[in-house]
C-alpha cells in the first residue's frame, strides 16, 4: 500500500509520508514541506497536529479509552497503586517486587526537604495560591541540586533515577507545606512507615496535638486520583513541559513551567472550577436545570463536561464517579452533599440532551473528582495541586522520552504574520 499521500499547492504536486502509529492512527509527515513548497500548516490550538512519536500514553477519544504504556486505564486503576503505575510510565515496564521496592524506598525516603526550603515560603503572601508555591517550589528545588539543576542534561540523565524518585517524593511535601503555610499551621515532618498517599494526608492534615490517621479508603481514593491523573499524552501542560525541554531546560524547571499551565481553569483548573460551579447552583436554589440551559444558551460552561479528545464518556470520568460514591459512603460527613445530588442532576441531564449530545460533551476527569477532595477535607485550592502530583509522574516521563532523545529538537512553531506592512519611523513630533 503507498504510504504516502499527495497535496496541490498552486498547481504543483507535493508528496509526503503518512505516519502510521501502533493502534493505526495516522499522520502527514509534512516535516519537508515548507523547504519544499514555501508552504507551513495552519492550526490553531494544535487540534490536528502531532509535535511527538511516543511511547507513553495512548487515548482513543471516540471509543474512550486510555492506555499508559498500553495498560487499560480501568485495570491499572483496579489493581496498581500510583507508585507503580508512576515506574510504569517512566520506565515503560511494569516492575517487578524487588524493583518496586526500590523504587518506592526511593521514593518515600527522599520526602523530606531541606530545612531552609522552610524560608522559601515566608517569601509569599499569606493567600498566595498553593499551584504559584508549587512552581516556584520546584525551580527553588532544583537550586538545592545543583548538578542535575543546571541545564547539563548528560549530568542529568546519569542521575535520572535519582532525580525522578526525589522530584516525585518532593513534590508532595513542597504541597504539603503550601497547604500548611497557607493555613498558618506549623510545617509536618513526613514519616518513613507511611505509604505515599498516608504520608501526604498525614503532612497536609495532622495536628501538633492530633496525628491525622487517613482511613484505608481514603488513602486507597487519593492514590487513585493520583493514578488517574498520572499522564495523558500532549495536553496543554505537558506540551509546555515537552516546549521546555526541547530547549534543554532541566527537569526541575521543565515541570515548573508544567504547572504553570495546569493551572489554567480550561485545563487543570476545572476540578476548582465545578466545585465553585455546583456550591453556585445550590446557592440559587437551583438543582442544576435551570443551569443546564445557561450552559445551552452559551452563558455558562458546565464545568468538567467537554474534552478536546474524547468525544465519548472520559473513562476517567467513570472511574471517578465509582470512586466517589464509595468513598462518600466512608465519609459519612460528606455523605449526603447537596453537590453530589446537583451534579447527579446535571450528569443525569445532560446525558439525554441534544445539545451535549451533537457535541459530544461528556463528563471528564474533574468532574467529579472535585467531590470527592472536598469531601476528604482538601480546600478549594488544593484541587489542581492534587492533579499537579499526579500528573508529575507523566510528565518526568515525557520529559525523559525528550531529553534522552538525541533526535530531539528545539520546539519553534512558525505563523502567519498578519499585522502591518511595513512602514517608516514617525518622530514623535509628527505623530498625530
Ligand atoms: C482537562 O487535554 C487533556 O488531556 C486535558 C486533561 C488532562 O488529563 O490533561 O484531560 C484534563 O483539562 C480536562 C478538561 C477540563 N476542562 C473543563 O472541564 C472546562 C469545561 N470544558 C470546556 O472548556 C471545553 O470542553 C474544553 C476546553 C475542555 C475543550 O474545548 P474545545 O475542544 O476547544 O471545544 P470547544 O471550546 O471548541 O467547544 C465546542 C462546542 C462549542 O459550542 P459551539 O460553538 O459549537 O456552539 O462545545 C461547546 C462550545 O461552546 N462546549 C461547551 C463545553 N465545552 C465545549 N458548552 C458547555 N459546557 C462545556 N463544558
Amino acid at each position: 500500500m503507498d504510504n504516502s499521500t499527495t497535496v496541490r499547492i498552486a498547481n504543483r504536486k507535493y508528496h509526503f509520508p503518512l505516519i502510521e502509529g501502533t493502534e493505526g492512527e495516522q499522520a502527514v509527515d509534512v516535516r519537508h514541506l515548507r523547504a519544499e513548497s514555501g508552504c507551513i500548516t495552519f492550526d490553531d490550538g494544535y487540534g490536528n497536529t502531532g509535535s511527538c512519536l511516543s511511547d507513553i500514553t495512548f487515548i482513543d477519544g471516540e471509543k474512550g479509552i486510555l492506555r499508559y504504556r498500553g495498560y487499560p486505564i480501568e485495570q491499572l486503576a483496579e489493581h496498581s497503586t500510583f507508585l507503580e503505575t508512576a515506574y510504569l510510565l517512566i520506565y515503560g515496564e511494569l516492575p517487578d517486587q524487588g524493583q518496586l521496592n526500590t523504587f518506592s524506598e526511593a521514593v518515600l525516603s527522599e520526602a523530606a526537604l531541606h530545612d531552609r526550603m522552610q524560608d522559601f515560603y515566608h517569601g509569599f503572601s499569606q493567600d498566595a495560591h498553593p499551584m504559584v508555591m508549587l512552581s516556584a517550589g520546584l525551580n527553588a528545588l532544583g537550586s538545592y541540586y545543583i548538578k542535575y539543576g543546571r541545564n547539563k542534561r548528560e549530568k542529568e540523565l546519569e542521575a535520572f533515577d535519582r532525580i525522578a524518585a526525589l522530584i516525585l517524593s518532593k513534590t508532595r511535601t513542597i504541597a504539603a507545606m503550601a497547604h500548611r503555610m497557607r493555613q498558618g499551621l506549623p510545617f509536618v515532618y513526613p514519616k518513613k512507615k507511611l505509604s505515599y498517599c498516608e504520608n501526604f494526608l498525614h503532612m497536609l492534615f495532622s495536628q501538633p496535638y492530633d496525628e491525622y490517621i487517613a482511613h484505608e479508603d481514603v488513602a486507597k481514593a487519593l492514590d487513585v486520583i493520583l493514578l488517574l491523573h498520572a499522564d495523558h499524552e500532549q495536553n496543554c501542560s505537558t506540551s509546555t513541559v515537552r516546549m521546555v525541554a526541547s530547549s534543554g531546560c532541566n527537569l526541575f524547571s521543565s515541570l515548573s513551567a508544567g504547572v504553570c499551565a495546569l493551572w489554567g481553569p480550561l485545563h487543570g483548573g476545572a476540578n476548582m472550577a465545578v466545585i465553585r460551579m455546583l456550591e453556585a447552583i445550590r446557592e440559587q436554589g437551583d438543582n442544576g436545570d435551570r443551569f443546564i440551559e445557561a450552559a445551552k444558551s452559551g452563558e455558562a460552561k458546565l464545568m468538567g463536561f467537554g474534552h478536546r479528545i474524547y468525544k465519548n464518556y472520559d473513562p476517567r470520568a467513570k472511574i471517578m464517579k465509582e470512586m466517589c460514591e464509595r468513598v462518600l459512603r466512608v465519609l459519612t460527613h460528606a455523605e449526603n452533599d447537596p453537590l453530589l445530588d446537583i451534579a447527579r442532576n446535571l450528569e443525569e441531564k445532560a446525558l439525554h440532551d441534544d445539545y451535549f449530545i451533537e457535541r459530544k460533551l461528556y463528563p471528564n476527569v474533574d468532574f467529579y473528582s472535585g467531590i470527592i477532595l472536598k469531601a476528604i477535607g482538601f480546600p478549594l485550592n488544593m484541587f489542581t495541586v492534587i492533579f499537579a502530583l499526579g500528573r508529575t509522574a507523566g510528565w518526568i516521563s515525557q520529559w525523559h522520552e525528550i531529553a534522552a532523545d538525541p533526535e530531539s529538537r528545539i520546539h519553534r512553531p512558525r505563523q502567519i504574520y498578519t499585522g502591518a506592512k511595513q512602514r517608516d519611523y514617525i518622530p514623535m513630533d509628527e505623530r498625530v
